[in-house]
C-alpha cells in the first residue's frame, strides 16, 4: 500500500444524482492491491481523518499539488498523430487529402510500432489514462498499439478499422488469398482473431470498428452487428452525423434507414458499449435511439471547431437523456490535452446561434472527461466491470498530479480562486500538458 497527501479532486457516485465534484484541500489518497492484485483506491478523504487509520503506510507528501482522476479520451485516432493541423474544406476533403494518405503507412509494422509508442507516451504525458481509439484497416496497426499499451499497463480499447469501399484501394480491408473470402468476410475474420488475441488481456479491450457507414458495405455492417451480438462485452466505435456532406452521402447509400444514425441500429450496431463520435446533427428521434439503446456520444469539440462540422447540442442531449463524454478526436482534433478539449466543449456548448447556448460548469466539463466518459464506456464499476475516471474506493488507481503553479499565469490566476469552480475553470482555460506533473497508472502485481 502507498498513500499520497495532496489536495484531492474526485466525483460523488453517479447514484447520488447530478454531477458533483468533491474536493479536499489537505487530503489523503490510499492505494493498494485488490483481491485480484490490481492497484485500486483503498481510501480517499481528509488527511486528518484517514492518516491514523493507515499506520506504517508510506506517505508521499505532494505539497501544493492536486491529485485528480486520470482523464478518459472517448475517441481518438492513433494513426492521425501526424495529421493534426491539416486544413481542408471540411471532413470529406480532409479525409481524402491528408488522413487516408497517412493511414496507408500503417501497413508497415515498424511504422505502426513507432507511431504507437509516441501516441501512448503523448497520452500519458497529457494525463490521459484510458482511451478508446481507432487504428487503421491493417491488423498490424492494431497489434502494434495493443503491444505498446500493454507495455505501459494502460487501459486502452481499439480495433481493426472496417472499411471495404469508398476509400483508396490500399486502405480498404483486403480479400483473402485469391477467391476464398471477400474483403468484408476477411475483415470480420481478422477482427474476431484480434478479439481472441487481445480482448480482456490485462487492461486491454477490443472495439468492433466500422469507420463510418459510407465506407462499409451492407455485408460488412451486417457482419459487424452479428459479431457485436456474439461478443456483448466487446465495444463498438464509429462516427455519425458529423458533417452535412457526410450525412447526405450516408442517406444516399442507406435510404431505407430512417436516419444516418438509424442505419447503425438497423445493422445491430447500437447497444451499451457502443460509442459514436460527434452526434451533432441529430433530431429527437436520434437522441431517443441513443438513449433507448444505451449507446453513448464521444463529443469532439476541437475537431468539430477545426473542421467546421458544427456544435454538439448539450441541451438536446440532456432533454432526451442519452450518455456522452469528451474526446480529442486527434487528428481532426487539435490537441491531446484534456484541458484544451474541455475548453473546446465550453465554447461549443456556449454557442447559441444554431441551438440553445449553455454555460457548462467546470465541474461538469471535468466530469465529462473523467467519470462521465468512463460511465459512457461502462467502466464505472457497474455489473462487475472495472471502474476508472474517478477516485472512489475500488476505482483503479489511475491518477494525475497537477501543479497549479506550472506557469506564471496559472500560478497568478489559481491563487485568486475563491471556490472550487473558479479553481477548476482557471485550469481548464489556462491548462495544457505543463499542468500535468505526473501521471500514475494502476499496475497489476
Ligand atoms: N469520419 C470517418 N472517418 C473519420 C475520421 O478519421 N475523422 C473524423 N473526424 N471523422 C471521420
Ligand atoms: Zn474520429
Amino acid at each position: 500500500m502507498k498513500a499520497y497527501r495532496a489536495s484531492l479532486l474526485w466525483f460523488a457516485p453517479h447514484s447520488e444524482g447530478p454531477v458533483r465534484a468533491l474536493f479536499e484541500e489537505d487530503g489523503l489518497l490510499v492505494v493498494g492491491p485488490n483481491a485480484a492484485g490490481v492497484q485500486v483506491v483503498q481510501a480517499i478523504g481528509a488527511w486528518r481523518d484517514l492518516a491514523g487509520q493507515y499506520p506504517g503506510v508510506a506517505v508521499e507528501h505532494l505539497r501544493g499539488r492536486i491529485i485528480a482522476p486520470g482523464f478518459v479520451d472517448l475517441h481518438v485516432h492513433y494513426p492521425q498523430t501526424n495529421v493534426i493541423g491539416s486544413p481542408a474544406d471540411g471532413l470529406l476533403p480532409w479525409l481524402e487529402n491528408y488522413t487516408f494518405p497517412e493511414e496507408k503507412r500503417f501497413a508497415d509494422p515498424e511504422y505502426s510500432a513507432q507511431a504507437a509508442t509516441f501516441f501512448v507516451a503523448e497520452l500519458l504525458r497529457n494525463g490521459v489514462t484510458t482511451t478508446l481509439t481507432f487504428a487503421t484497416s491493417h491488423p498490424e496497426s492494431v497489434d502494434a498499439l495493443f503491444t505498446q499499451a500493454q507495455a505501459q499497463s494502460m487501459r486502452l480499447i481499439t480495433g481493426l478499422c472496417l472499411m471495404d469501399r469508398h476509400a483508396p484501394p490500399d486502405l480498404l480491408n483486403q480479400a483473402s488469398a485469391p477467391g476464398r473470402l471477400d474483403a468484408a468476410e476477411q475483415s470480420l475474420l481478422e477482427s474476431e482473431a484480434l478479439i481472441q488475441r487481445w480482448h480482456g488481456q490485462g487492461r486491454l479491450g477490443y472495439a468492433i470498428t466500422p469507420r463510418f457507414a459510407p465506407t462499409c458495405t451492407e455485408a460488412q455492417l451486417r457482419g459487424a452487428g452479428e459479431m457485436a451480438a456474439r461478443y456483448p462485452d466487446v465495444w463498438i466505435q464509429s462516427h455519425v452525423a458529423e458533417n452535412k456532406d457526410e450525412i447526405a452521402w450516408a442517406r444516399a447509400l442507406f435510404p431505407q434507414s430512417r436516419s444516418y444514425l438509424a442505419t447503425y441500429d438497423d445493422f445491430g450496431l447500437m447497444r451499451k458499449r457502443a460509442i459514436y463520435a460527434h452526434c451533432i446533427h441529430f433530431d429527437d428521434d436520434d437522441r431517443a435511439l441513443m438513449r433507448d439503446t444505451g449507446a453513448a456520444a464521444a463529443i469532439s469539440p476541437t475537431s468539430n471547431l477545426f473542421l467546421g462540422s458544427g456544435f454538439f447540442d448539450y441541451a438536446g442531449a440532456d432533454r432526451v437523456g442519452f450518455q456522452y463524454g469528451l474526446a480529442s478526436d486527434v487528428g481532426g482534433g487539435t490537441s491531446f490535452s484534456p484541458f484544451h478539449t474541455m475548453l473546446g466543449a465550453y465554447y461549443v456548448a456556449r454557442e447559441g446561434q444554431t441551438k440553445q447556448g449553455l454555460s457548462l460548469s467546470p465541474q461538469h466539463l471535468w466530469w465529462q472527461h473523467t467519470a462521465g466518459a468512463a460511465r459512457a464506456l461502462g467502466l464505472d464499476g457497474s455489473s462487475g466491470a472495472p471502474a476508472v475516471g474517478n477516485l472512489l474506493p475500488g476505482c483503479e488507481a489511475d491518477f494525475v498530479v497537477l501543479n497549479p503553479k506550472a506557469t506564471p499565469l496559472l500560478a497568478r490566476k489559481t491563487a485568486l480562486a475563491a471556490n472550487l469552480d473558479e479553481l477548476l475553470f482557471s485550469m481548464i482555460v489556462l491548462g495544457d500538458d505543463r499542468l500535468i506533473e505526473r501521471t500514475v497508472i494502476s499496475q497489476a502485481i
